[in-house]
C-alpha cells in the first residue's frame, strides 16, 4: 500500500518534525505517528478547514503530537518557521483532491451529479469555478485544458464552453464537454469530462504554481538525512515534481531510485484513484 511506503519511506532517524503539507483526512498523518515514537511530531496543513474538521478527531489520540494548521503548502517555510517545527525530520504532499472532496463537499469537483461550479479547495478564495470559465477569453481557455488537462480537444471544448455561456453547474460543463468532443473520441475508461475537470481544479486553485514554490522551500527544511515525499496524480504534476529534484540534485539533494516508485497492484485494486499515483523521494545528504 502507498501510505505503509511512504511511512516506511520516511520514517525518521531522529526526534523531530515531520510536516504533512496536504493533512485532507488524515489517513497519511495516522500511519506516519502510528508507526514513530513519542518525540516525533506532525505538523499537518491544508487550505480546507472542513478537510483539518475529518483530520482532528481521526489524529486525537495522538494528543500534543499533532498540530493542524489551515494554511497553504505554498508558504511551507513560514508556518514551519512560526510553529517552530524544527528539525525537520521528513516533509509529505499528496496532491490533488481527497475522496470526501469529491464525493461529499457538494463543490463541483465531480462530473457525476449537479454541483455548483466552485471546486474551491479553500472557500475564503474569490476566484471559482463559474467565475473563472464565464469570464476567461477562449484562447485562455484552451491553453489552460490542453496544459493542466492533457485535453486533446482543448480548443474545440473552449470554444463550445465560450458558446455555452453562462454556465452555472457541472452539468453544464459536461454537457458542453459532449458537444464539444465527437463521440467516436470518448474513452471507454474514463469519463469524456475527466481532463477538463482536473484542468478547471488545477487552475481555479493555482495548484501547479503552489507546487512549484512549495517543493523548493520544503527540500530546504529537511535535516541532514531526512526526506521529502510527492504523491502526485497525473503528468503535469509529475513533470513539476521531477523537474524540480532535478535541479536540487546537485545541490545537497538525491532522489531516491527507481522514481517513481508506482503504487502496488493490491493498492490499485483497494483505490483506484491509486492507479496513475507517482511517489517521488528526494533525501537531503547526511
Ligand atoms: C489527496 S488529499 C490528501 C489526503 C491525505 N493524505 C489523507 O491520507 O487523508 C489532498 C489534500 O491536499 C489539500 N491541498 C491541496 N492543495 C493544497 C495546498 N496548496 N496547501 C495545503 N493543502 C492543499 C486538499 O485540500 C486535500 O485535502
Amino acid at each position: 500500500m502507498l501510505v505503509d511506503e511512504v511511512a516506511f519511506l520516511l520514517r525518521p532517524r531522529r526526534e523531530g518534525w515531520i510536516i504533512d503539507g496536504t493533512v485532507g483526512m488524515g489517513g497519511h498523518a495516522e500511519a506516519l505517528l502510528a508507526t514513530t515514537s513519542g518525540d516525533v511530531r506532525l505538523l499537518g496543513l491544508d487550505v480546507d478547514p472542513e478537510a483539518l474538521a475529518r483530520a482532528g478527531p481521526r489524529l486525537a489520540r495522538f494528543g500534543g503530537r499533532v498540530t493542524l494548521v489551515r494554511s497553504s503548502f505554498r508558504h511551507v517555510a513560514d508556518t514551519a518557521r512560526a510553529h517552530q517545527a524544527d528539525p525537520v525530520v521528513g516533509v509529505l504532499l499528496d496532491l490533488g483532491v481527497s475522496s470526501y472532496q469529491i464525493e461529499e463537499s457538494g463543490r463541483g469537483f465531480s462530473f457525476e451529479g449537479d454541483q455548483p461550479l466552485d471546486m474551491r479547495l479553500d472557500p475564503r478564495q474569490a476566484l471559482t469555478a463559474e467565475h473563472l470559465l464565464n469570464e476567461a477569453p477562449e484562447a485562455d481557455l484552451a491553453r489552460m485544458l490542453a496544459e493542466l488537462g492533457d485535453e486533446r480537444h482543448a480548443r474545440r471544448i473552449a470554444r463550445v464552453i465560450v458558446r455555452s455561456r453562462p454556465l452555472r453547474t457541472t452539468a453544464d460543463l459536461v454537457a458542453a464537454v459532449k458537444r464539444a468532443v465527437p463521440r467516436a473520441a470518448w474513452s471507454r475508461h474514463r469519463h469524456v469530462a475527466t481532463r477538463t475537470f482536473q484542468a478547471v481544479r488545477l487552475a481555479v486553485n493555482d495548484e501547479p504554481a503552489a507546487l512549484r514554490q512549495a517543493l523548493p522551500e520544503a527540500a530546504r527544511l529537511l535535516a541532514p538525512g531526512a526526506r521529502l515525499a510527492v504523491i502526485s496524480f497525473h503528468s503535469g504534476e509529475d513533470r513539476i515534481v521531477k523537474r524540480a529534484f532535478r535541479d536540487l540534485d546537485a545541490s545537497g539533494f538525491t532522489a531516491l531510485e527507481p522514481s517513481p516508485l508506482g503504487p502496488g497492484d493490491d493498492e490499485v485494486r483497494a483505490n483506484p484513484r491509486a492507479r496513475s499515483g507517482k511517489l517521488r523521494v528526494l533525501e537531503r545528504e547526511r
